[in-house]
């Protein structure tokens, strides 16, 4: 398993390209499921929950080639021959289970394995099934698996969320693309992936109107045909290195970055201290005074996104003054706090919140990465940090993040992988 090695104390200065946004390209691959006709998706970032998507469609029968040889833009589309999507995949990857919507609007019927919990949580899929069944959809469980039909195709219907889920928003937006008549998705979820993915869904022919709101209305319609789309810049990805000049007193140009994706993630910045200016090519973003603890509590978009969250607690372990982060997504969302601690800083953990009182300094240590975010907040603390930093299972990164000790060390960091 790779390694990173760090050494800490030198602040990030000069330009770093984001990339295409993992939790909307994962999602726009499976749009290519909605059509028999070619789907020409572009800024695809090279990362391995990429490849395994590719790999769950390409068993599904759909036939995926390359556009560009760098593989950042390639072509989706084909019959599908099995409407099965296997353990082996799913368990690897949790956003498989949003193959099932397009794949009971398309054939009528899908089994797909259930997704097993995950560090993070247990993360259940009871919506994205209710939803479905709302549709017209019968549904067992069998097997660990989700036995699901709609032999007379599905219907349009009203769907009320009880919370603001991401996954089951888009599960039940693209089934509803084919289903017949109208649905609306109430309290839908309106991250900005959503908003990439609805406007991909509508190149391709379908009738969807509320687009960034909490109620998305679809009309739904005989078949889609196929399009173009770019995939939006990671939000994510941006914040992260907004993050690492944050804690290192930096100056970053994240080209690409928009500051409206963040939603509050910008305002948090600034309270923290951290400057940050939208210019015409990306998010500047820059660090000269002191860090200021602040208090954060995790909600849906355009709330503070949950998959920032490690990431500035890293570098709230080194501000001034004391800091609660409140986690409202994710009930075990909290595993790097032992090896920040690790590292010298000073944070407990009270149930949902974690009380933050900042040090004058981390220092390096052997650390291990635990899902993807809490791998970054572990690299934002390295960054910092005197000494050596090694962090091992950079695989738990690798899933979501491409080329980091590139982009970090043309930005002046010592980081080095290591493969064993
Ligand atoms: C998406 O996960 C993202 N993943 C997550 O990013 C992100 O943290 C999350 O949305 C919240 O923004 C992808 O887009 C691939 P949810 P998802 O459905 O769709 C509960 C990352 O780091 N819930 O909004 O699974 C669930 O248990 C990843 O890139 C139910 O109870 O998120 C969780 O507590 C991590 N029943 C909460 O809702 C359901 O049927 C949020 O889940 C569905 C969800």
């Amino acid at each position: 398993m790779d390694r990173f090695i760090i050494h800490g104390g030198r602040p990030l200065k000069g330009e770093i390209v984001i990339g295409g946004a993992k939790n909307a390209g994962l999602k726009l691959m499976v749009a290519g499921l909605l059509t028999s006709e070619r789907l020409i998706l572009s800024n695809i970032p090279r990362i391995a929950d990429m490849a395994t998507m590719r790999d769950l469609l390409c068993q599904h029968g759909i036939a995926i080639e390359d556009v560009t040889e760098d593989g950042s833009t390639c072509s989706i589309g084909g019959e599908i021959t099995s409407t099965e999507a296997p353990y082996e995949i799913v368990s690897k990857m949790r956003a498989s289970i949003l193959v099932l919507g397009p794949l009971l609007a398309r054939c009528g019927v899908a089994r797909v394995s259930l997704p097993g919990g995950c560090a993070i949580g247990t993360r259940p899929v009871d919506l994205h099934l209710k939803g479905l069944e709302t549709l017209g959809a019968k549904i067992h469980l069998e097997n660990g698996y989700i036995n699901a039909s709609a032999p007379q195709g599905l219907h349009g219907d009203k769907i009320i969320l009880p919370f603001a889920s991401v996954g089951a928003t888009e599960n039940l937006l693209m089934a509803a693309t084919l289903a017949k008549g109208r649905t609306s998705i109430i309290n839908a979820a309106r991250e900005p992936e959503i908003a990439d993915l609805a406007e991909c869904l509508t190149r391709m022919g379908a009738k969807i109107s509320g687009i960034g709101s909490s109620t998305l209305v679809i009309d739904g319609v005989e078949a889609l045909h196929g399009a173009e789309h770019r995939i939006m810049p990671d939000r994510i990805e941006c914040g992260t290195y907004a993050c690492a000049a944050g804690i290192t007193g930096g100056d970053l140009l994240l080209k690409g970055g928009r500051a409206d994706d963040l939603g509050a993630v910008v305002r948090t910045l600034e309270e923290t201290g951290v400057e940050v200016f939208q210019e015409p090519d990306g998010l500047r973003v820059r660090r000269t005074g002191a860090l200021r603890g602040v208090d954060i509590m995790t909600e849906p978009y355009p709330g503070f996104p949950t998959d920032m969250q490690a990431q500035f607690m890293a570098m709230l372990a080194v501000a001034e003054g004391a800091s609660m982060i409140t986690e409202t997504i994710f009930e075990n969302r909290f595993m790097h706090v032992p090896e920040l601690n690790r590292m010298g800083a000073r944070i407990n953990v009270h149930g949902s919140s974690a009380i933050i009182r900042g040090v004058h300094a981390l220092s390096g240590a052997p650390v291990m990465a635990t899902d993807l975010r809490a791998s970054f907040s572990l690299i934002i603390a390295g960054l910092a940090a005197h000494g050596e930093t090694i962090l091992s299972r950079v695989y738990h990164l690798d899933r979501g993040y491409e080329a980091v000790e590139r982009k970090l060390s043309a930005c002046g960091a010592m980081i080095e992988r290591v493969r064993d």
